[in-house]
């Protein structure tokens, strides 16, 4: 699966794509990310990429030829796919997990994010699927929110974690939060581990593990504990 990310700041992703699982799916093979600047499909020679709203709005907004160029020539680098074009915005449906399983289901995704006052909207209108947000709360720009969505997708990729990592585990709490969980040493700072993982009996530990997730999501996550409740009965 291809990643293109259009941004003004290609060098905030190199870390984040440098390391572990990301970096681990690019060596496999399994996904490419590729970032690509807008500023260089930029027509004139100061290379401009924002100008003023019409209507008198303070702030700037993404010129609409670079961004469209730049979209044009990732379908270019991969034609025959059909990529999912999103847009990173705080104005966006927000991103949850059923999202990232239906980008991870497409060949492609060409990400673009929004700086300044965002994009022109008739960017958004001719090329884009989805816009998505990662929350209620306002970031400087897309990128890092860019960088969540591709983590999160990749992680699904088949291939990209092994038995360990992968989400299977996540079946047993079945939309619950995960319960709490020890390490050694048995006692930790004068607090002990609670001594039903201490029994052996994988019974009893299953049945705590669950009560501990239903409890802990009923408390942090009315939204979840409901839609868990419902699927009960
Ligand atoms: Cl996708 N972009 C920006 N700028 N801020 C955000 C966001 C995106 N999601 C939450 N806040």
């Amino acid at each position: 699966m291809f990643f293109d990310i259009l941004t003004l700041f290609p060098g905030m992703f190199e870390s984040v794509f440098a390391d572990s699982i990301i970096r681990r799916a690019i060596e496999k093979g399994l996904v490419s990310i590729t970032m690509d600047d807008i500023r260089n499909y930029a027509e004139d020679k100061h290379r401009t990429v924002d100008d003023y709203p019409y209507g008198g709005d303070p702030g700037m907004l993404l010129k609409p030829e670079p961004v469209a160029r730049a979209i044009q020539a990732s379908r270019r680098r991969h034609g025959g796919s059909s990529p999912m074009v999103i847009y990173m915005t705080p104005r966006g449906e927000l991103f949850h997990h059923r999202m990232a399983q239906e980008m991870s289901a497409r060949d492609g995704l060409i990400i673009i994010c929004g700086r300044y006052k965002g994009l022109d909207q008739r960017i958004i209108d001719a090329y884009v699927e989805r816009e998505i947000s990662i929350g209620d709360y306002v970031l400087s720009g897309g990128e890092l929110a860019a960088m969540v969505v591709v983590d999160a997708v990749v992680r699904l990729v088949p291939g990209v974690l092994g038995n360990s990592e992968s989400a299977g585990d996540d079946s047993l709490y079945d939309g619950l939060l995960s319960p709490p969980s020890y390490t050694r040493p048995e006692v930790f700072e004068g607090r002990a581990v609670p001594p039903v993982l201490l029994s052996g009996n994988h019974s009893r530990i299953r049945d705590w593990k669950i009560s501990m997730a239903r409890e802990i999501t009923r408390q942090r996550r009315p939204d979840l504990w409901e839609k868990y409740y419902a699927k009960k009965i």
